[in-house]
């Protein structure tokens, strides 16, 4: 393995910072910020939540005050690119360009229109020395959320399903009837528990909605609740499903007019001929929200729709090997993927793929 430079090293506890604002910052991107002097770490900071101090401000107000005469020999690493405009927060270019850190070292552009390459000119007309792009395609898989929203406008989509040996999601009884099953085991169901707890939304089904009657709540960790979605264009699932408990809002995105009630909303948008919900509709109405990525939890056909239409990022694929259902509702098929990962608890295979577009 190759040496790892001093501005990588730097740049990895930036990320490992960044990560702790993780279910607290969307729509926001994830940015932890270190101060160096020499090569010693003089100060850290990370985005802690929305609306709160940047990452770049937090770790400038952590610089202990015997230091702060020395920042203009001063390094300052961040993996976004300091922002220029007044959002909740003031901007945070002109405060670093302000202090003349000696060198600005990041890892990614910030691709928000107000921004995007304005940051890192105003600190190059105060003199300070820029680096950019350093370890910047694990800066664009930590922001993998907030790029894909600024990008695309669309939230960040990731499948995830559990089936069994034989492909089977759901099982249906001697009637032809289909049950509800558990295909995860203990670690799994936490890992699930800890995903929903890192996305802003989670969505399902009608199927699922009336067989399963899913809380889609984080319950085994802490962590906030996801919005709850569901596609239910008749409104066929009854309010007094677990969807509709008071933990969390859900939206119900239905041929119905739109209405507020007591759970969240119901949401019109267009169906085609063949009755399928207009995804794109979903994904501008969840942007509109500030919503910016979305667990599609099932079943094999809300699922199937998504990879139909292209309409996916990752899929996080769960294998229980020891359980063979003989009969069932197939598993979906993924299209136009490859595997970047595979994790193991218990005899249970949990396959992360990414889609190739
Ligand atoms: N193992 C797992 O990970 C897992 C996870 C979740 C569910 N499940 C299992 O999956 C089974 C249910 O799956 P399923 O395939 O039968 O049903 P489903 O996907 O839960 O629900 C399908 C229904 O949802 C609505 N819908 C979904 N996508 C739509 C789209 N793009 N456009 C329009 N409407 C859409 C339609 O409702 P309408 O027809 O009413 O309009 C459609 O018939 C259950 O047995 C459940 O236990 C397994």
């Amino acid at each position: 393995m190759g040496k790892v430079s001093f501005d990588e090293r730097m740049m990895r506890r930036c990320f490992f910072l960044a990560e702790k604002g993780l279910g607290f910052v969307a729509p926001n991107p994830l940015v932890g910020c270190v101060i160096t002097l020499g090569e010693e770490i003089v100060s850290e900071g990370y985005h802690a939540a929305f609306g709160e101090a940047h990452a770049e401000r937090a770790a400038i107000a952590n610089v202990p005050v015997e230091m702060m005469g020395k920042m203009r020999e001063a390094t300052l690493y961040v993996n976004l690119e300091p922002c220029a405009h007044f959002g909740k927060t003031p901007p945070c270019a002109p405060l670093i360009a302000e202090m003349g850190f000696k060198r600005v070292v990041i890892s990614n552009r910030d691709p928000y229109k107000e921004v995007n390459g304005r940051g890192i000119e105003i600190l190059k007309a105060a003199g300070i020395e820029v680096t950019e792009g350093v370890l910047e395609e694990q800066g664009r898989r930590l922001n993998r959320r907030f790029f894909t929203m600024q990008e695309k406008g669309r939230p960040y989509v990731i499948l995830k399903w559990a089936k069994s040996a034989d492909d089977f999601i759901g099982i249906l009884d001697s009637k032809g009837k289909a049950k509800r099953t558990r295909l995860s085991n203990d670690i799994s169901k936490l890992m699930a528990h800890r995903m929903r707890a890192y996305e802003s939304a989670i969505l399902i089904g009608t199927q699922t909605a009336v067989i399963d009657n899913p809380l889609l709540t984080v319950r085994l960790c802490k962590g906030q609740n996801p919005v709850r979605l569901l596609i239910d264009k008749d409104l066929i699932v009854n309010e007094t499903s677990n969807i509709f408990s008071n933990d969390a809002k859900t939206l119900v995105y239905t041929e119905a007019a739109s209405e507020e009630k007591e759970w969240g909303e119901r949401v019109h948008v267009d169906y085609d001929d063949k009755g399928s919900v207009s995804i794109p509709q979903i994904f501008e109405d969840l942007a509109k929200r500030g919503l910016s990525s979305v667990i599609v939890e099932g079943g094999s056909a809300t699922l199937q729709s998504f990879i139909d239409q292209g309409y996916w990022d990752e899929a996080r694929v769960e294998t229980a090997s020891e359980i063979v259902l003989t009969r069932g509702i197939q598993a979906p098929v993924l299209k136009n993927n490859e595997v970047f990962r595979q994790d193991n608890f218990e005899g249970h295979t949990i396959e992360w793929h990414r889609h190739i577009e």
